[in-house]
């Protein structure tokens, strides 16, 4: 008897939870799939190959255009075998046919498809391996670049490095977002106390929705359905803004002015920070309320956020007023843990002038989670720290008032809004060196990046 309740006990036990970032079957089956499918100029498809000769996927019944639901959960769970999740550098199915100058492996019999890796077929299998959000074919991949004394937005193509288009009409764009289905970006609009919504396809401004006061930066939930406006006049808000019905559904009471807002990778969380009231609001993203504030010594100043193994918050990494490093806070326990300082390099001289009572604005961690990026007005440079040890890697100097990163979701390179020279500086994230430097509009400060839906 003991043995049989011991016995139903182990039977019901959960399954651990997984490590990494599970795989999504319906991700692979409609956007992954269609890739072994295609027929690229030049090459053999990959089906035509690895239904038989290096069996790596199910043979296509005889004039078949695609796979049944049993097959393609047989491929999947193939598949599988041939990706890192978390880490599509590290995946066999992404560098065996990619170039080798663009990262790949050195040969396959098979052939090289990919030139580079910003190809939309491998940043769509890099998407399906990082588990992320991921919009409909026709997307390519940019960085948007806000002006902060400007009327626009440059578009920058990160396979080219340079400027494809320009947003225009919007002066004062504060902060941007892109839709994560691709087919939208949001801007907050200083002038106009409005979040500005603008159509992916044709970089227009399709609809101006009222806030409840002047807004600072905003983001948009994982699941594409809210848009988080941090309110930046006293008493302080975040406007909740539907996306299906363009409306100003609800302000959410915090402390303080905002600043900054974000939503956690986890998507559980809209994180607000208050310079005024130097104090971190956490609102709860399902029921939109206030879950829990945090003050801090000094104004509360750009965000970051490391996870755990299961994707939750571990750690805010987050800058402070008046401060040249930042503090890290532990978001289980709701405290301040650490605190790292810059480096000051010896002999080298302090810019003083027209900080903004933030020497350090601008915070960037790579989509592995392995390295963090911070700024340093005062010594024109971006300090690398890796993760999550917060060990000092380099410092690359990129120029007058460096401002807000952002990083391609492929991870390979950072983009640095120079605000006191009007470009935006991009940097290797594995040589760790200035690779280019693009001249874009007045004062760039905030910028984004994700894929856009073009056509
Ligand atoms: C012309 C035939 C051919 C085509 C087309 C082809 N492959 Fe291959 N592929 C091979 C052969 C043969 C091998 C085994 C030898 C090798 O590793 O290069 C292989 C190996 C691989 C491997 C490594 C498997 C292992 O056991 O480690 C992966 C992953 C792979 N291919 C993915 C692809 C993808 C994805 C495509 C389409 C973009 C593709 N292949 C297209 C012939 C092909």
């Amino acid at each position: 008897m003991a043995l049989l309740v011991i016995a139903l006990l182990l039977a019901q036990r959960p399954d651990p939870p997984p490590a990494a970032p599970s795989l999504d079957y319906v991700f692979f089956k409609e956007r992954v799939q269609p890739i072994f499918l295609q027929k690229r100029p030049g090459h053999v498809r990959c089906v035509t190959c690895h239904d038989h000769r290096s069996p790596l996927l199910q043979p296509l019944a005889p004039g078949a255009g695609g796979w049944t639901e049993e097959q393609s959960r047989r491929n999947f769970a193939m598949w599988k075998q041939f990706v890192v999740p978390g880490n599509p550098i590290k995946s066999p199915m992404l560098l065996h046919p990619l170039a080798e100058a663009a990262g790949g492996d050195r040969f396959h019999a098979g052939g090289k498809h990919w030139k580079s890796q910003s190809d939309p077929e491998w940043q769509t299998l890099a998407a399906w391996v990082s588990s992320q959000t991921v919009p409909a074919p026709g997307g390519a991949v940019r960085v948007l670049q806000t002006n902060a004394a400007g009327d626009d937005i440059h578009v920058i193509d990160p396979a080219s490095q340079s400027v494809v288009a320009v947003i225009e009409d919007i002066e004062v764009p504060h902060g941007v977002a892109i839709a994560p289905d691709g087919t939208r970006i949001y801007v907050s609009d200083e002038a106009l106390t409005t979040l500005d919504v603008v159509d992916a396809r044709t970089l227009k401004v399709v609809k101006r929705i009222p806030l409840s006061g002047r807004p600072n930066n905003v983001d948009v939930a994982k699941d594409g359905a809210h848009v988080y406006v941090g309110i930046r006049q006293p008493p302080g808000a975040v406007d909740v803004i539907d996306t299906a019905s363009l409306s100003n559904v609800k302000s959410v009471p915090v402390k303080g002015e905002i600043h900054n807002v974000y939503v956690t990778p986890d998507g559980r969380h809209v994180v607000a920070g208050s310079i005024a009231a130097s104090t971190i609001s956490v609102i709860d993203s399902a029921t939109h309320t206030l879950a829990w504030t945090l003050t801090l010594s000094a104004g509360i100043r750009p965000m970051a956020f490391t996870r755990n193994p299961d994707g939750s918050t571990r750690q805010i990494i987050v800058q402070l007023s008046d401060f040249h490093g930042f503090a890290v806070v532990d978001f289980a326990a709701r405290k301040e843990v650490r605190r790292i300082t810059l480096p000051d390099p010896p002999g080298e001289e302090k810019e003083t002038q027209g900080l903004q009572g933030s020497p350090s604005h601008g915070l960037a961690i790579t989509p592995d989670g392995k390295m963090l990026w911070a700024t340093s007005k005062y010594y024109h440079s971006v300090a690398a720290y890796s993760l999550p040890d917060f060990k000092l890697l380099k410092v690359v100097k990129v120029g007058l008032h460096p401002d807000w990163l952002t990083i391609t979701p492929d991870g390979r390179n950072l983009y640095v809004a120079v605000a006191g020279e009007d470009t935006t500086v991009v940097v290797d994230n594995k040589t760790m060196k200035v690779v280019k430097t693009i001249p874009v509009g007045s004062v760039p400060k905030r910028n984004a990046s994700g894929v856009l839906r073009t056509n």
